[in-house]
């Protein structure tokens, strides 16, 4: 059996979060519809719920990040640095859209502001795996 160490935490930790932030997001939207056909207030209960653990799992992906940059410092150079900073971008565009989402009152800035927030949790994950390697 491989030792459990402080990079198995680490990684354990970020991948959760992301699991919640992007696997959550994903999942919400797929229920929509039907959350809708059960009452027009419902998709807003489930969201605010979803948000409880949503943005508890973003502040974890922000700590585990900066864990990670720290434990990787002598990667940080070239494409590597590149790629980082692409996804610090990105993942900043994901959760001031995810927030704006919440605050929006019409229906189509919600829908738009929704679906940047998918496509950069998304986003955000596939950089992540690039700088896995
Ligand atoms: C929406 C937010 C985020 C998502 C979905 C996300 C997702 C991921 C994923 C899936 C990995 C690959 C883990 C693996 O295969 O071992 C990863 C790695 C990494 N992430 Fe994130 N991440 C997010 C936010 C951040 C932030 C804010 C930072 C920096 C401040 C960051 C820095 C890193 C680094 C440096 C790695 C490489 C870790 C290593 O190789 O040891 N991530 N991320």
């Amino acid at each position: 059996m491989l030792a459990v160490n402080w990079d198995t935490i680490r990684l354990f930790l970020h991948v959760l979060a992301a699991t919640i932030w992007v696997g959550g997001q994903v999942t919400l939207a797929a229920l929509v519809p039907a959350l809708r056909a059960a009452g027009s207030d419902v998709p807003k209960a489930a969201a605010n719920a979803y948000n409880r653990i949503a943005w508890p799992a973003f502040a974890v992906l922000l700590l585990t990040g900066m864990w990670n940059i720290a434990a990787e410092h002598d990667k940080e150079h070239g494409a590597y640095q590149t790629t980082l900073i692409v996804k610090v971008v990105i993942v900043a565009a994901s959760g001031l859209s995810a927030y704006l989402h919440a605050q929006a009152k019409s229906r189509g800035a919600m829908a738009a502001l929704g679906a940047l927030t998918g496509v950069t949790a998304l986003a955000a994950t596939f950089v992540g795996i690039m700088l896995a390697g």
